[in-house]
């Protein structure tokens, strides 16, 4: 039998709302401190584009289960729910998240690193900035009164899938999966954690992903 905190929709947006909300944050200060004082060695540098390509593969997988799984399904039960005016800032921001892939293509030329780093400052400070304007209304109108519409267990149904949709498109899952967890407090990241419908998946973060995902880790929380 499922828990009402494990089923629960509202727990599961706010939670992925959070990872990116702290993911934005990070790569904006880090990419700043970068810019000042240039990489602390290979490591921080790897780990600080495994963490910028995690980030933006995350969010356009969250955007791509709102589109099509999640706010499809509750257009009709929360009609005065504005998801068009949402689904057309989602597509705002896969423009920034492609001036973002195209200033990561920029650093790897090794003359054009500091300009590569200067768009993906602007383009951060930009999503950043949008960012709050974004999740607040969804917030309001959508996750908060999500919880009272679905039974539990068809909430457990609706978490599950929306899980499985953002692993499908969250690639690559040796940097997305350890990105999602660890952008999450530990309590939050347990109830996350059950969530992940491969249970294969958890067990290869630890051991031999480890190594793909750990130059990341000075940008994760413990
Ligand atoms: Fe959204
Ligand atoms: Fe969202």
């Amino acid at each position: 039998m499922a828990k009402q905190q494990d089923s629960n929709i509202a727990v599961s947006f706010f939670n992925i709302h959070n990872i990116i909300t702290r993911g934005l944050q990070v790569s904006l200060e880090s990419v700043q401190r970068i810019l000042q004082g240039g990489f602390q060695g290979e490591m921080d540098q790897e780990g600080f584009f495994n963490y910028i390509r995690a980030l933006s593969s995350v969010l356009n997988a969250h955007h791509l289960t709102e589109d099509d799984l999640a706010f499809p399904y509750f257009r009709d039960k929360l009609p005065e729910a504005p998801f068009d005016n949402w689904m057309y800032w989602h597509k705002k921001m896969v423009v920034i998240l492609d001036e973002i892939n195209l200033a990561m293509e920029k650093c790897e030329k090794k003359d054009q690193l500091e300009a590569g780093l200067r768009d993906m400052e602007n383009a951060l400070s930009r999503l950043k900035e949008g960012w709050p304007y974004h999740i607040q209304p969804e917030t309001d109108e959508f996750i908060n009164k999500a919880d009272a519409l679905v039974p539990v267990e068809e909430q457990l149904r609706l978490v599950k899938l929306f899980a499985e949709y953002v692993l499908q498109h969250a690639l690559p899952l040796h940097l997305t999966v350890p990105f999602m967890l660890y952008n999450l407090p530990m309590e939050d990241r347990q109830v996350f954690s059950q969530w992940i419908p491969a249970e294969g998946i958890l067990n290869l973060v630890p051991t031999s992903w480890k190594e793909k995902w750990e130059s990341m880790i000075p940008f994760l929380l413990a």
